[in-house]
């Protein structure tokens, strides 16, 4: 499985995709964990990428693409992933073709081809009230939400014990910013991959498990 998920912030990409990440036995690559990792870890890329990600906007192609493609030259990348957050612009696109092959499957890169890619459909509406409930913990990467998927105890990670978090961007400003960027930025991504045949829409408004049902129904 080599699974790209595009949706606007909040559709539900990273829940998702851990979900399925851990049914097909294929790691889940998460851009925007792999951004906030280096930020904990306070390395250089983390300097340059904090700001940048506070205020909404993305991060360079030129960073990205660095970090991209040494991830998926990772042995455990090599039977397949889940991007998610990857690519986010055009430009991304068509460096991931040269990486992974030609999304027909005719390149060269790490093999077949074979990308398939998801597209979680959600109204801007509804994205800012998932995000303001959004809790994330900081220690695993599990996703909550204190409405529709709570913790058992308010604000303590079920698995870890630690005591969750609210992502520095998921202010009302910034989560603006990010659907703007969205829309400019990502969404040629999708028409670029639907006329290449290769994309499939999913209704990501629902209960998690059958949002979860249909994505299997639409890779099946
Ligand atoms: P990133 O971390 O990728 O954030 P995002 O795309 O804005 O997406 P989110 O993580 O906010 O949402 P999600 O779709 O994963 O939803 P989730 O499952 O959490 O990127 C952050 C930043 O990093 C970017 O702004 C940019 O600066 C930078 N960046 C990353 N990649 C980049 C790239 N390639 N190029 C340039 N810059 C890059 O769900 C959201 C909430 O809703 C949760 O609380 C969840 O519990 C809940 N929920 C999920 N499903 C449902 C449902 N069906 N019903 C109700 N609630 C639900």
């Amino acid at each position: 499985m080599k699974l790209i998920f595009i949706g606007p912030p909040g559709s539900g990409k990273g829940t998702q995709a851990k979900r399925l990440a851990a049914q097909h036995g294929v790691p889940h690559i998460s851009t925007g964990d792999m951004l906030r990792e280096a930020i904990a870890g306070g390395t250089e890329l983390g300097r340059q990428a904090a700001p940048i990600m506070a205020s909404g906007a993305l991060v360079s192609d030129e960073l990205m693409l660095g970090i991209i493609d040494e991830r998926l030259a990772k042995p455990d990348a090599q039977r397949g992933f889940i991007l998610d957050g990857f690519p986010r612009t055009l430009v991304q696109a068509e460096k991931l073709d040269t990486i992974v092959g030609d999304s027909k499957g005719n390149g060269s890169g790490n093999g077949a081809g074979g990308l398939r890619v998801l597209q979680l459909l959600v109204p801007d509406e509804a994205i800012v009230k998932r995000i303001s409930l959004r809790r994330s913990c900081p220690t695993c990467g599990a996703i909550y939400h204190l409405e529709s998927a709570p913790p058992a105890v308010d604000t303590v990670c079920d698995r870890e014990g630690a005591a969750l978090i609210a992502r520095p961007d998921d202010n009302e400003t910034a989560v603006r910013k990010r659907l703007e960027a969205f829309h400019r930025q990502t969404l040629p991504v999708a028409t670029f991959y639907k006329a290449k045949q290769l994309l499939r829409e999913v209704d990501g408004v629902g209960p998690v498990d059958e949002v979860f049902e249909r994505i299997e129904k639409s890779l099946s």
